[in-house]
């Protein structure tokens, strides 16, 4: 039984070989993100931060949905004409989980897009680190099909990984994808048969898992913020981060590198890491 086990709603959490599987757990409304499952993505988040059993976190749907992105009914309609700062309150458990903790997350983060990919699931998904989506996974700007713009931070996410004209080109169609495009446009790493998927997660996040993960997060937060910043900011920012890194990391890794090559030779770093 996951420790785990019902804590959540709308959220299913299983824990096994380092790897936290964190499901999106309403099938029935094909993983739509009401304000209830928000709220708990928030929690779970923070919850997988300080356990040391999850590595790696790999985000991923109940049933044959990634998610069908914001809950039209329970985020949308059931929230208009509520007073105005239950809004401000709903919008911002939305963000948090969705970008904010995502995006700078501690841990290395996988989305694995097991089907349908719409609307607002394109901010967790641009969010997480990497991504991996089934072939015949189904993505979709669909926002202008019902009457509205793409909101929160989708419109960013997509400028940020699907290149200038694509993105515009399904913003304003609201056409669908398949996760073979997905993979050539650059949205997600790659796609795999849809029977592939969750072995292929696995052996990527294994991967992620072995390195130093210190070490990890120093490089991925370096790489989000410098996307940001000047030339000159990124210089200094990132000489800082490898000087918090070094200084932070408990197996000294820089110094056991610098030994098993330099002087053990017992390593190549070009063909493999440094023995932890
Ligand atoms: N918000 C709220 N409810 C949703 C939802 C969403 N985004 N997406 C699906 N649902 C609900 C449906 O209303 C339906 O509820 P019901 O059983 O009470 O009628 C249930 O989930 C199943 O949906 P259904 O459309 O019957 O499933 P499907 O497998 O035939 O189609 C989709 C799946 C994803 C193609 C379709 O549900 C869809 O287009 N959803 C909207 C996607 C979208 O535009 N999202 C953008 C939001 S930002």
């Amino acid at each position: 039984m996951s420790k785990y086990e019902a804590k959540w709603k709308t959220v299913k959490v299983e824990i096994e070989d380092g790897l936290a599987w964190v499901i999106l757990n309403r099938p029935e409304k094909r993983n739509a993100m009401s304000p209830t499952l928000n709220t708990e993505m928030c929690d779970v988040l923070e919850t997988l931060e300080l356990d040391a059993e999850a590595k790696v976190v790999v985000l991923t749907g109940a049933g044959e949905s990634w998610s069908a992105g914001m809950d039209l009914k329970e985020y949308f309609r059931e929230s208009d004409g509520k007073p105005e700062i239950y809004q401000e309150r709903i919008r911002r458990d939305a963000s948090t989980w969705q970008w904010k903790l995502l995006r700078m997350y501690s841990k290395p983060t996988i989305a694995m897009v097991n089907g349908w990919c719409f609307g607002g699931a394109f901010s967790p998904l641009v969010a997480c680190d990497l991504a991996i989506a089934s072939e015949t996974a189904v993505f979709g700007l669909s926002e202008i099909n019902w009457g509205i713009p793409p909101g929160n931070l989708v419109s960013k996410a997509v400028a940020d990984t699907m290149g200038h004209r694509k993105a515009l080109e399904y913003i304003m169609t609201g056409e669908t994808f398949t996760g073979a495009q997905a993979a050539e446009m650059g949205l997600v790493n790659k796609a795999v048969p849809l029977e592939d998927l969750r072995a292929a997660t696995m052996v990527l996040a294994k991967k992620l898992a072995e390195k130093n993960p210190v070490i990890l997060r120093a490089a991925k937060h370096g790489f989000k913020r410098c996307r940001e910043l000047t030339w000159e900011q990124s210089e200094d920012y990132l000489y800082a981060k490898l000087d918090q890194a070094l200084h932070r990391d408990p197996e000294d890794g820089r110094a056991q590198g610098m030994k098993q090559f330099l002087d053990e030779k017992s390593i190549k770093p070009g063909l493999q890491s440094y023995k932890r």
